[in-house]
């Protein structure tokens, strides 16, 4: 298909984004909690980190690939969850599955998807599953075993939402989804507002979504390992203690994320918080990273402070709205080059390698 955009980087693609969409929906996407002091500081501390490049190694066999969870990824970099694809495009979750599986990387699909679990699973490729875990219990349960019947490879848990944080730009547009976009997996709980009907000066998203899901503890996730025998990701990690409990409760791994800066404004930054949370984890988990990540240069220092793997979230949106699925293919292919380009740059013949680099962070 031929490119109805000049990207020569990931973030060329977000104005273009931005140009095809209506003010609302951009701004649901765009948009951050509070102020929007955190969403803002993710990317200042990822830029605030410099990488102390190796010179004069033998880079003559060189890869990008990594394991997560027993899929060999092309590079390390999945998909983060995202609710309602449909919004920016009307393929949706199917363009995104197949952009995904074509670049090699795995596809988180969120409880909130505007298409069903077994049709993105069928269009092939590793999926995850991300759960939020609702009021009724019972649904929630069935939720997780469709998500293992449907061949999902992993389920990936999400901790920082025990209800929709205030987002200052939905309350003033009250946003509401169009009729052509619902969340099939989630149904229509009983008694939660519609959150196609809109509700002045509030989100209908966050109404229906404050009404359906259920705050999570401790507990529930050591009920959750119990469940499932799937690879278990805690997503929503910042506290260097909190991700040993959730690996010492049976998690295969944790996401240090603040939700793009849509949950807690104020929150650290997650380039911030990601050295101690692998340190405190010491190899016992896999360490996933999001949050601001938009080159692939970002996932050379996620790497480099000690992550596993980063998720991509808001750039497979802007790649989605302005091309379907040749869109999200495209920013996944310029992650990998860029990252490729950036390993090896850095003197890394291989991810692992790149665990290994020092860093030094400019002050603020
Ligand atoms: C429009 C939008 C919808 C999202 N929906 C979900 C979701 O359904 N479940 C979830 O765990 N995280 C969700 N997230 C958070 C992402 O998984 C990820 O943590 C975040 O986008 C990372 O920040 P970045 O987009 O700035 O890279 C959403 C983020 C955005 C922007």
């Amino acid at each position: 298909m031929a490119p109805t955009t000049d990207a020569g980087s990931v973030a060329d693609l977000e104005p273009a984004a931005r140009e095809r969409l209506a003010g609302d929906i951009w701004d649901f996407i765009a948009g951050g909690s509070g102020d929007e002091t955190t969403l803002a500081a993710n990317r200042a501390a990822l830029d605030r980190i410099t990488l102390v490049p190796h010179v004069l190694r033998d880079l003559s066999e060189r890869h990008t690939q990594c394991e997560l969870f027993g899929f060999r990824a092309s590079v390390p970099v999945a998909v983060a969850p995202i609710a309602y694809h449909r919004l920016v495009h009307p393929d949706g979750e199917m363009a995104t599955a197949r952009a995904a599986r074509r670049a090699g990387v795995p596809l988180t699909v969120s409880t909130m998807s505007s298409t069903s679990l077994e049709q993105v699973t069928e269009a092939g490729g590793t999926v995850w599953f991300q759960l939020y875990p609702l009021r009724d219990r019972q649904r929630t349960r069935a939720l997780v075993r469709r998500a293992e019947d449907a061949g999902c490879a992993a389920l990936m848990v999400t901790v920082d939402v025990p209800w929709m944080a205030r987002r200052p730009r939905d309350i003033r547009n009250s946003f509401s989804l169009p009729p052509h976009v619902r969340a099939p997996l989630l149904g229509d709980e009983d008694g939660a507002p519609d959150a196609r009907s809109r509700v002045p000066h509030a989100s209908a998203v966050a109404e229906h979504t404050r009404a359906a899901f259920a705050p999570f503890t401790w507990a529930d996730l050591a009920e959750l390992r119990r469940a499932t025998s799937l690879p278990l990701i805690v997503k929503g990690v910042l506290a260097p203690d909190d991700a040993v409990r959730a690996v010492e409760a049976g998690a295969d791994g944790v996401v240090v994320s603040n939700h793009g800066g849509r949950q807690l404004d104020g929150a650290i930054p997650t380039a911030d918080a990601l050295g101690a949370v692998c340190e405190a984890v010491g190899g016992r988990g896999t360490v996933l990273f999001d949050s601001g990540v938009r080159s692939g240069t970002d996932v050379l220092r996620a790497l480099a402070c000690g992550a596993d793997a980063v998720l991509v979230g808001r750039p497979v949106l802007w790649g989605l709205a302005v091309e379907g699925e040749a869109g999200v293919h495209r920013v996944l292919t310029l992650l990998r080059r860029e990252f490729t380009d950036a390993l090896g740059l850095a003197g890394c013949p291989d991810p692992a390698a790149a665990r290994e680099l020092a860093i030094w962070r400019r002050p603020a």
